[in-house]
C-alpha cells in the first residue's frame, strides 16, 4: 500500500502530466466512421465486451456511421472495422415519447422508427458517445466491461409529443439475423430481460446473447410487450420464433415512465452470452448506482485508455493535428478488439482467458497484433493462450473468429504467423510445445471443412508441392478457389511452423522450410500482363496450375483496383480480394528469391512503381500493406518511405472517410501507427523495416520491462521533404542495416536517423549485407 503522501504525489504527478499532454484529446474515434471504415465509434474499454453506440440504417457494420442516415436503436454490443454484413448490434433499445402518450402512437417496426440526429450533435471520446435526435431526445453513453449506461433526456413539457419517456427494446440484432427470442418485462421494475439465438455476421452456426436492462431516474408508468406494430400492457413475457419460410416477426418489450423533472432517464443494460442472471449480475457488479455513475464510469474508461496508450510518446513539434489525431487514434482502434470474453464464454470451462473477434487474422495478422505485440504484450499473450484453447477445445485454431463462431477463412492458417511472430519476439506465457502442436495440425492434418478451420489440398500441397487449379480434393471442402494466394500464404505460413520447430529443436524444421519454397512452383516465366490491350512490359507472373502440371489462366490485373474486386462469395478466383499484381510482392520470408524470379532489383523496382502508380494497388486492404515496405528488399528503404508518405495522407487521413477501406479490427488503423513510427513488421520475423518517423522522436516504453526504445529523427523535418535516411546510429554505433529486431524493444535501445532530401545520394540500407533477411539467403538454409 503506497502512503497517503505517495498517492497524493503520484496523483499531482499523474495530473501533471495529463495537463501537459492528454494522448485522448487526440483520439477521434469517428475517423472511419463513413466511407466504409465501418469502425466503431461509440463507447467501451479496451477488448471491452461492451461496446456501446448509436445504430443507424445506414452503414451500420460497426452500428453508427455519420452518413446521414437515421438512429434505430441503441445497442451494447459491436464488432469494429468488419466488412460484410454487420456484426452483433443485439437487443437495441430506443427511447421515444408517444403523441399523447398513446403507446400505439409510437414508432415500433425498424423501418417507421429511425430518427434523424445532427451531425454537429455527434460527440465521440475514447469511453463516451453522445448524440442528439432530432425528436429532441439526447442520447449519452459510456461502457465498463459488460455493461453499457445510457443517460437519455427527454425534451420537458408536452407540446403534444407526449410527455411520458417510453423505451422499447427489440428482440433484433443488425444483421435482423435473429431466430427464437424471449422477452420478459418486470411490471414493478420496469426491468427488461431478453436472451435470443442469432448468426455471426461472418462464420458458421449460431450464439446465443443475452440482456438485462434496468431503469433509473424516472418511475415506472406501465409496461408491456410488442409484436409488428402493435403494443399492450396485460401481457409482460413474449416468446418469438423464426420459423415457416424463416419470417421475421419484429417484436420486443416496452416500458413507460413518468416524467422527471430534468427529464433524465437512466438505462444500464447488462449484456452476457452464458445467461440472462449473468448479464444482470454483470450490470449489478460493475454500474452500481445506474443515476450516480455515468461520470465515474466515464472517467474510468478514460483512465483505462490512457493507461493503455501511456507506452507512447512522441515529439510532435510541427506535426500537424490531423496526423497526430490519426496516430493517436490507430493506436486506440488496435485495442478494441478481439474483445475480452473471459468469463463469458459457455462453449467451454477453462481457467484460459477468452477472446473473441478475431475478426479476421488473415487482417489482423500483418500488422495489428504485431502493434499489441509493442504497445501491450500482456493482452497479446492473452490472445493468443486463448486462440490455443479454442484450438484444444474445438481442434483448430482459426484465421476468423467472431461471436463464439467459427469464421470464414480467407487464405491460410494465419494464426501460425502468429505463433511464429511470438516465438521470434520472445512474447511470455504461450506453451509452446502445445502451439507447435496447434500448427502441425494446420500443416498435416484436412479438416473436413477446411472454409473456417485448417487448410485444404493438403494432399495436393504435401505432393505436388502446390495448391492446383481445380483441385482433386475429396478429403475436405470449401471453395475451391484462390489457389494462387492459398499457395503463397500457406508457404508463409509452413516458414512460421519451420522457425518455430527450429526454435525447439524440432526436426521437422527443415522439412517446413522445404514446404515453404512452394510459392516458386506457381511462377510462370513467360507470363505476360496487359491493361486494355498495352503491354505492360514486365514478363513473368504467378498462375494457376492444374492437377497435371498444365498452367491455367487468370489475368493478372484480374481482382486489382483496375478490375472487379474478388471475393469469397461473389466471384471467387485464383486470388483472395487481391490481384496477381498485388500478390507477387506477398513472399514475406523470401522477398531475396522473390526479386530474383521478377528479374532482379532494378525490374523489382520498376513492377513495385508501377504497380502502386498504375491504380493496380488495393491500398484499401490488407495484402497491399508490405508492398509498400518491399522496396526495402530491393536495397532502396527510401523508397517505402516515398511512398508511405504518398499514402499518408492522400489514402488514410483524421477525417471521417480518413480510411480506403475496412478498419478490419484496427489493421487499417496499424497500418498507420506502425508507418508513422517508422518500423514496419514483417509480422512471423524478428524483423522490422526501419523508416523515418513522421515525428521528430517516437518513444515507446515495454509495458513489462519498462525500459524505453526511442527513436530520434536528426534534422527533422516537419514538411517532409527531408525524409530520406542518410545514416544511422544505434545505441550511438553507426547502423547500417535498413531493419532492426524486437530487441530494440525488449531491451530499450535508441535509434538515431539522420536525414535529408536525396534518396539516391544515401548509402544507407542498400548494400547486400544491410538488407532484411531472407530464407534463401540467411541463416535458415543452415538447418
Ligand atoms: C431524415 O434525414 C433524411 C436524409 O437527410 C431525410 O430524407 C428524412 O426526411 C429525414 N427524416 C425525418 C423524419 O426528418
Ligand atoms: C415540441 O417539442 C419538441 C421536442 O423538444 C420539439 O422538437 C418541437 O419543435 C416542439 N414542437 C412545438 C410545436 O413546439
Ligand atoms: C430465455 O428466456 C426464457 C424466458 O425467461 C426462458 O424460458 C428460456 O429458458 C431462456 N433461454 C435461454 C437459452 O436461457
Ligand atoms: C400510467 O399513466 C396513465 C396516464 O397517462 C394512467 O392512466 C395509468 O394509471 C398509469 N399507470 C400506472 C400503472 O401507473
Ligand atoms: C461448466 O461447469 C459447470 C459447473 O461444473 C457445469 O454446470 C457446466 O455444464 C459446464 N459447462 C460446460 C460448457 O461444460
Ligand atoms: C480479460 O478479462 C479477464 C477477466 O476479467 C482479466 O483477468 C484480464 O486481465 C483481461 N485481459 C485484458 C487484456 O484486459
Ligand atoms: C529471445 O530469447 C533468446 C534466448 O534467450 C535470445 O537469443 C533472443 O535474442 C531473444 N530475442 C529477442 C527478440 O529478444
Ligand atoms: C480501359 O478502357 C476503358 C474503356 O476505354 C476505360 O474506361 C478504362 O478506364 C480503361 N482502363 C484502364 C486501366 O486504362
Ligand atoms: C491438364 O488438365 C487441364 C484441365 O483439365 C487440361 O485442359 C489440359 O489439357 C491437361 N493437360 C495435359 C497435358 O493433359
Ligand atoms: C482521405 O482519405 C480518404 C480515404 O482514403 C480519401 O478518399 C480522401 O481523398 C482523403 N482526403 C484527402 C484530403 O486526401
Ligand atoms: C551522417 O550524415 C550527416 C549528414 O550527411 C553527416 O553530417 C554525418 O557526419 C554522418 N554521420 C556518420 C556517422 O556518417
Ligand atoms: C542527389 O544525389 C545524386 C548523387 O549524389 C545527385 O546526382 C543528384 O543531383 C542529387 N539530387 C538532388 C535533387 O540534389
Amino acid at each position: 500500500m503506497p502512503t497517503i503522501r505517495s498517492w497524493a504525489l503520484a496523483l499531482f504527478a499523474a495530473r501533471h502530466v495529463v495537463a501537459d499532454f492528454d494522448p485522448l484529446s487526440l483520439v477521434d474515434p469517428l475517423i472511419g466512421s463513413d466511407n466504409g471504415g465501418n469502425v466503431f465509434a461509440g463507447a467501451s474499454l479496451p477488448y471491452g465486451m461492451a461496446k456501446a453506440v448509436a445504430d443507424v440504417n445506414g452503414q451500420n457494420t460497426g452500428g453508427f456511421a455519420t452518413d446521414g442516415s437515421g438512429v434505430t436503436g441503441f445497442s451494447a454490443m459491436h464488432d469494429s472495422g468488419t466488412g460484410g454484413n454487420p456484426s452483433l448490434g443485439n437487443f437495441p433499445i430506443l427511447p421515444q415519447l408517444c403523441p399523447d402518450d398513446v403507446i400505439d402512437n409510437c414508432k415500433f417496426l425498424i423501418t417507421d422508427r429511425a430518427v434523424n440526429y445532427t451531425n454537429a450533435s455527434v460527440v465521440a471520446t475514447p469511453g463516451y458517445f453522445g448524440v442528439s435526435l432530432t425528436n429532441g431526445i439526447d442520447a449519452e453513453m459510456t461502457a465498463t466491461e459488460h455493461a453499457a449506461l445510457y443517460k437519455f433526456k427527454f425534451p420537458t413539457g408536452d407540446n403534444g409529443t407526449g410527455s411520458k419517456p417510453f423505451v422499447l427494446l427489440d428482440l433484433t440484432d443488425l444483421w435482423q439475423s435473429r431466430q427464437n427470442a424471449s422477452v420478459s418485462v418486470d411490471a414493478t421494475t420496469g426491468q427488461i430481460r431478453a436472451n435470443g439465438t442469432f448468426l455471426p455476421s461472418f462464420g458458421a452456426g449460431y450464439y446465443q446473447s443475452f440482456v438485462c436492462v434496468d431503469f433509473a431516474g424516472s418511475p415506472v408508468n406501465d409496461t408491456g410487450i410488442w409484436v409488428n406494430n402493435r403494443a399492450g400492457t396485460e401481457v409482460k413475457d413474449l416468446f418469438v420464433t423464426r420459423g415457416f419460410n424463416l419470417f421475421y416477426i419484429q417484436a420486443g418489450g416496452f416500458v413507460t415512465f413518468e416524467p422527471s423533472s430534468d427529464g433524465v432517464l437512466y438505462a444500464r443494460v447488462g449484456v452476457s452470452l452464458v445467461s440472462t442472471e449473468q448479464a444482470c449480475q454483470n450490470a449489478e457488479k460493475e454500474i452500481s448506482e445506474p443515476s450516480k455513475d455515468f461520470k465515474r464510469i466515464q472517467s474510468a474508461a478514460e483512465s483505462a485508455w490512457r493507461e493503455k496508450l501511456n507506452p507512447v510518446s512522441v515529439k510532435a513539434d510541427g506535426v500537424s493535428t490531423s496526423l497526430q489525431q490519426m496516430f493517436w487514434s490507430g493506436i486506440y482502434r488496435t485495442m478494441m478488439s478481439p474483445q475480452n470474453y473471459t468469463g463469458e464464454n459457455p462453449l467451454w470451462n477453462s481457467t484460459e482467458p477468452y477472446f473473441d473477434s478475431y475478426y479476421c487474422i488473415w487482417d489482423a495478422f500483418r500488422a495489428q497484433h504485431p502493434l499489441l505485440t509493442i504497445i501491450d504484450p500482456s493482452a497479446q499473450s492473452q490472445m493468443l493462450r486463448s486462440l490455443l484453447d479454442i484450438y484444444k477445445n474445438e481442434g483448430w485454431l482459426p484465421d476468423c473468429r467472431m461471436s463464439l463462431c467459427k469464421g470464414w477463412t480467407q487464405g491460410g492458417s494465419n494464426a501460425d504467423i502468429l505463433f511464429a511472430d511470438a516465438y521470434v519476439k520472445n512474447l511470455t506465457g504461450i506453451d509452446w510445445n502445445f502451439a507447435y502442436e496447434a500448427m502441425v495440425n494446420d500443416a498435416e492434418n484436412e479438416p473436413l471443412e477446411w472454409s473456417y478451420e485448417g487448410r485444404g489440398g493438403l494432399q495436393s500441397w504435401k505432393t505436388l508441392n502446390y495448391i492446383p487449379y481445380l483441385d482433386f480434393d475429396y478429403l475436405g471442402f470449401g471453395t475451391n478457389s484462390r489457389s494462387i494466394s492459398r499457395t503463397l500464404e500457406y508457404s508463409y505460413n509452413d516458414f512460421g511452423l519451420a522457425t518455430v520447430a527450429k526454435g525447439l529443436g524440432k526436426d521437422s524444421a527443415a522439412k517446413y522450410l522445404s514446404r515453404s519454397t512452394n510459392w516458386q512452383n506457381l511462377f510462370k516465366k513467360d507470363q505476360t500482363s496487359f491493361i486494355n490491350g498495352t503491354d505492360t512490359g514486365f514478363k513473368g507472373f504467378f498462375q494457376p496450375k492444374y492437377l497435371n502440371g498444365t498452367w491455367g489462366y487468370q489475368d493478372p490485373i484480374a481482382c486489382s483496383a483496375l478490375a472487379n474486386f474478388c471475393s469469397l462469395t461473389s466471384n471467387p478466383s485464383e486470388t483472395f480480394e487481391s490481384s496477381v499484381w498485388e500478390y507477387q510482392f506477398f513472399v514475406p520470408h523470401d522477398m531475396s528469391k522473390a526479386i530474383e524470379l521478377l528479374g532482379g532489383a532494378e525490374e523489382f523496382i520498376s513492377r513495385l512503381d508501377f504497380f502502386h502508380e498504375s491504380g493496380l494497388a488495393d491500398i484499401g486492404n490488407e495484402p497491399v500493406f508490405l508492398t509498400v515496405y518491399d522496396y526495402h528488399y530491393a536495397g532502396r528503404p527510401g523508397l517505402s518511405t516515398k511512398r508511405v508518405h504518398y499514402y499518408i495522407p492522400s489514402s488514410f487521413n483524421a477525417t471521417e472517410d480518413g480510411l480506403p477501406g475496412n478498419d478490419d479490427s484496427g489493421a487499417m488503423g496499424s497500418f498507420t501507427v506502425f508507418s508513422m513510427l517508422g518500423l514496419f513488421p514483417n509480422p512471423g520475423q524478428n524483423v522490422y523495416l526501419i523508416s523515418t518517423p513522421f515525428f521528430e522522436s517516437v518513444s515507446i516504453k515495454h509495458p513489462e520491462t519498462g525500459k524505453t526504445a526511442t527513436i530520434r529523427v536528426s534534422n527533422f523535418d516537419p514538411t517532409y521533404k527531408d525524409i530520406y535516411i542518410q545514416n544511422a546510429t544505434l545505441n550511438g554505433q553507426p547502423y547500417t542495416k535498413s531493419w532492426i529486431g524486437h530487441e530494440f524493444f525488449l531491451h530499450g535501445m535508441t535509434l538515431e536517423l539522420t536525414v535529408g532530401d536525396n534518396e539516391t545520394a544515401s548509402t544507407w540500407g542498400k548494400s547486400a549485407d544491410d538488407l532484411p533477411p531472407s530464407s534463401s539467403v540467411s541463416s535458415m538454409l543452415s538447418m
